[in-house]
């Protein structure tokens, strides 16, 4: 087990050198199932005309955007603790007009003030956070009351055939895709590690319980590859 200060090291290390290539790698990986997972989480979201939404561990904005051009044309903020990761978020939203403020910043100390969002978002950002109990107290902090958090992460599928073929995926396909188009084989190593150290849904939603969210929910997505977990501030 690595201690957290090696472990946020590395993450600033692996995604300051895979911002050109993030993208690419992301649908390349995924089969293109990325977009898909992201698209069924900003509609998941229920907001209201005018609402305020902040996705934590931004990256390169795409979940950010995909909220940005829902109907009820909500106000986005997009958090990343990498300011290397937002240059393309940052030519996307002028490139499409998008209602998203960028910023760099931490998701375990939030620079906003208590209730200032309907709802918050992470996608495949809180397992790269040590402290995924901290992150989550200080998304309940910024939560108006009522409001929610959608939490969309990948894990390993409890299905033992699917398991198998999924890790043997992580363990030996995914590094070296990863490496060949990103020169940093140990990187993908090192996130594939990330998904199999991840919670089960189950443990998951304890952990968003002990955070003080309540109703906490997860929805399976693509053989329970990915998962979306809602929580709710409560009221
Ligand atoms: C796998 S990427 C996900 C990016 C984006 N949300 C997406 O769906 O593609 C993980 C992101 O988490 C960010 N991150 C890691 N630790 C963080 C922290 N403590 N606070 C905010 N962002 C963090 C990384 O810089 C990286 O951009």
């Amino acid at each position: 087990m690595r201690d957290e200060a090696t472990q946020i090291s590395q993450v600033r290390r692996i995604f300051n050198q895979v911002v050109p290539v993030y993208d690419l790698l992301n649908h390349v990986l995924s089969a293109g199932q990325d977009l898909h997972w992201r698209d069924f989480t900003a509609r998941a979201m229920r907001l209201g005309p005018g609402a305020k939404v902040l996705d934590v561990a931004t990256g390169t904005g795409d979940l950010a955007l995909a909220e940005a051009a829902l109907p009820q044309k909500p106000l986005v903020v997009g958090l990343d603790l990498v300011p290397a990761m937002l240059g393309p978020a940052k030519a996307k939203v002028a490139r499409r007009g998008a209602r998203v403020r960028l910023m760099a910043g931490d998701g375990t100390a939030l620079p906003f003030a208590a209730a200032t969002f309907d709802a918050v978002s992470i996608a495949f950002g809180i397992r790269n956070i040590p402290r995924r109990v901290a992150a989550l107290t200080e998304v309940r902090r910024v939560l108006r009351p009522g409001g929610r958090v959608y939490v969309l992460e990948f894990t390993t599928p409890q299905r033992p055939l699917v398991r198998r073929l999924y890790r043997r995926y992580l363990m030996h396909l995914l590094p070296k895709i990863g490496g060949l188009i990103s020169g940093d084989e140990f990187g993908y190593r090192y996130l594939a590690e990330t998904i199999m150290e991840f919670p089960t849904p189950a443990a998951f939603r304890q952990e968003m319980a002990e955070a003080g969210l309540v109703a906490p929910r997860s929805h399976a997505l693509t053989k329970g590859v990915a998962w979306l977990h809602v929580a709710e501030r409560p009221l």
